[in-house]
Formats: structure tokens, C-alpha cells, sequence
């Protein structure tokens, strides 16, 4: 019997069309009589600097699903955007033995099969990350301009869209308004830019409700795909939605402008990552290092202190 609570790094199911994410498995199901939906299971793998570790985080995935499928449920709810979740339940996946349903147990999301949008939809209510970095080189981000005087982890005067592009290869880069339409239509943008801004300011009024800063966060969308696999015009939120991995979120409790923020996810982490890099230990290309059991334990306990705060 699989021990249900073992970490999952990596899924090998017997399923069509396997491709492999930083952090997820998605695979192809086929079903009659409907489009066949896409199994995504959020693994226990890490990711930083573009770069999957070797260690394990037990537990991550799960959490991951659990904060993202209760932000589906309160978006779908508020009547703002539908999404791609059709099941959370293994039994609904077909052709796997016991073993592997265990696996999935908490940490898949049977889905709507969507063409993605190849647009990250970034948006930010506060000055940080790659935002921050190109406010100092241009007084603007993504071609925004911004007031002067602002500082790391700033509040904006208003929420931001800053796309950025979907790279298959190394970094997402951040891109302008007019860029991203070139890319993905003006029409379709317009569209995306609207909810995304929407969607952010639904999230962040419920994270300020329960003392957390939702500073800044991505969303990606996709066109929902016929029985023949070509896209309907019907938009799905897909992918994850307002997790610590694809959000930053502050403790309201100690945030304080001019200065990084502590930060539910990977800070932790990525700081002794950095650490390391510093010391001339590891230069950010695969393979990552191996990382000590308190830093994957504390960096756990974040995750699980999210997932508390948002009540999910
Ligand atoms: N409903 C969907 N249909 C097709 N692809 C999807 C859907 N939802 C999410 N995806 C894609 O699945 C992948 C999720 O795996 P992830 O580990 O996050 O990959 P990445 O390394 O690209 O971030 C992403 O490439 C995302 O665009
Ligand atoms: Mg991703």
C-alpha cells in the first residue's frame, strides 16, 4: 500500500501525451464521448531560478491544489470567470491501479483541455520582484509609467497589468500592453487585462480580510477545445490560481515599505539559495543543489501558514 502522506516527485502513469512542468504533470485522458480532458497533478518538486530541485518538499503539491481549488470555487462563485476543474477525484481517472490513485489523492485537478494563452497576466499592487528592478532602470514597468519616488515593495496608486511572455525556454520576459497584443490579439488582451484586474482586486480584498497582502500575482487563461481539439471561444481560468507559488503574499502584520517583505512561499528557500550562489556554491544552472531537511521543513511550514491564513 502506497503511503498516501509520501512525497510524489515524479508521476509515470500510463496515460497519452505525458509532459512534464517545473512543479506539474499533465497528462492526456481519454474519454468517450467529450473532449478529452488534461490530468494535471501538482508534484512535490521545487523550482527556483528556473531550476527543478532534486530534493523533494513533501506535502507541497497538495497544499498548492488545496489553496488553488478554493480560489476556483470562490472566483467561479462570484460569478467572475469560469475555469477548467471538472474533478478532484482519482476514481474519475481511468486506467490507474490503486496505488497511483492514492498518489493523486489531493493533488490533481482533472481539467478542461484549453489552448493556452501563451501571456503570463501578471498583475501588481505593490512595487517588487522584476517590477521593482525595472522601475529602477525605467521609472516604469511593462511600459506603465509609475510615479517617481517609489520605493522596494511600494503600494501602486492602482493595480497594474504587466504581461510577461510564456517562455518554453529559460526566463518569462516582461513585455508591454501593445506587445502582448501582437502576440495574442487585442480583443483576446483587452479581455485578459479586465478580469485579471478584476480577479486581483476580488483576491486581494479577501486576503486583506485575513491580514495577508496579495502584493502581486499571475493568471493564465485558455480557450476551452472542441471534441476535434480546436478551441472554442469560450475563456477558462486555467492552470493555478493565487497560490504562494504564482502570487506574492505579505503578512499584513509586518509589511513595511523601502525593504524586501517576508513572504509566504519560497523566500525562505530561494535566500539560501542565494546564499549559496554567493559563496560561489551554485551558479543558478541545473543541476540544483541538495537542500537540507530544516530548509524544506520551514519552508513547508509557509506554505501550510498560507493555506491557514486563506481558510482554504
Ligand atoms: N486546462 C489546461 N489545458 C492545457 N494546459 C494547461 C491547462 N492548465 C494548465 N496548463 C499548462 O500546464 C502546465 C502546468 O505545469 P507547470 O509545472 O506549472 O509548468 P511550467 O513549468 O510551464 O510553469 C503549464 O504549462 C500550463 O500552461
Ligand atoms: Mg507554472
Amino acid at each position: 500500500m502506497n503511503n498516501t502522506l509520501e512525497a510524489v516527485y515524479r508521476t509515470d502513469f500510463n496515460l497519452p501525451d505525458r509532459r512534464e512542468g517545473k512543479v506539474r504533470d499533465i497528462y492526456r485522458v481519454p474519454m468517450e464521448g467529450r473532449t478529452d480532458p488534461v490530468l494535471i497533478v501538482a508534484s512535490d518538486r521545487m523550482s527556483a531560478f528556473d531550476v527543478v530541485m532534486p530534493t523533494p518538499f513533501p506535502g507541497k503539491g497538495r497544499l498548492l491544489t488545496e489553496i488553488s481549488l478554493a480560489w476556483f470555487d470562490r472566483i467561479r462563485t462570484a460569478g467572475i470567470i469560469q475555469d477548467h476543474l471538472l474533478s478532484t477525484d482519482p476514481a474519475d481517472v481511468p486506467g490507474l491501479d490503486e496505488d497511483e490513485r492514492a498518489s493523486l489523492e489531493g493533488r490533481m485537478m482533472l481539467c478542461r483541455a484549453a489552448e493556452v494563452v501563451p501571456i503570463e497576466c501578471v498583475v501588481r499592487g505593490y512595487l517588487s520582484g522584476s517590477g521593482w528592478k525595472d522601475y529602477q532602470a525605467t521609472g516604469s514597468v511593462c511600459g506603465v509609467e509609475l510615479p517617481e519616488g517609489l520605493q522596494n515593495s511600494s503600494k501602486l496608486p492602482e493595480p497594474i497589468f504587466t504581461p510577461a511572455t510564456k517562455a518554453t525556454e529559460g526566463h518569462d520576459e516582461n513585455i508591454d500592453f501593445e506587445r502582448a497584443c501582437e502576440i495574442a490579439g487585442t480583443e483576446v488582451m483587452t479581455r485578459l487585462r479586465d478580469l485579471s484586474l478584476q480577479i486581483f482586486e476580488f483576491g486581494r480584498a479577501y486576503a486583506a480580510e485575513r491580514g495577508m497582502i496579495l502584493a502581486d500575482t499571475k493568471f493564465e487563461f485558455g480557450f476551452a477545445l472542441d471534441a476535434d481539439g480546436n478551441p472554442t471561444d469560450e475563456l477558462m481560468l486555467i492552470d493555478e490560481v493565487l497560490t504562494p507559488d504564482s502570487s506574492r503574499y505579505w503578512p499584513a502584520e509586518d509589511y513595511e515599505p523601502g525593504r524586501e517583505q517576508d513572504n509566504f512561499n519560497k523566500q525562505i528557500f530561494r535566500n539560501w539559495l542565494q546564499e549559496m550562489c554567493d559563496r560561489g556554491d551554485w551558479d543558478k544552472t541545473p543541476p540544483g543543489p541538495s537542500i537540507p531537511a530544516e530548509i524544506v521543513s520551514q519552508t513547508i511550514a509557509k506554505y501550510h501558514e498560507a493555506a491557514n491564513r486563506l481558510g482554504s
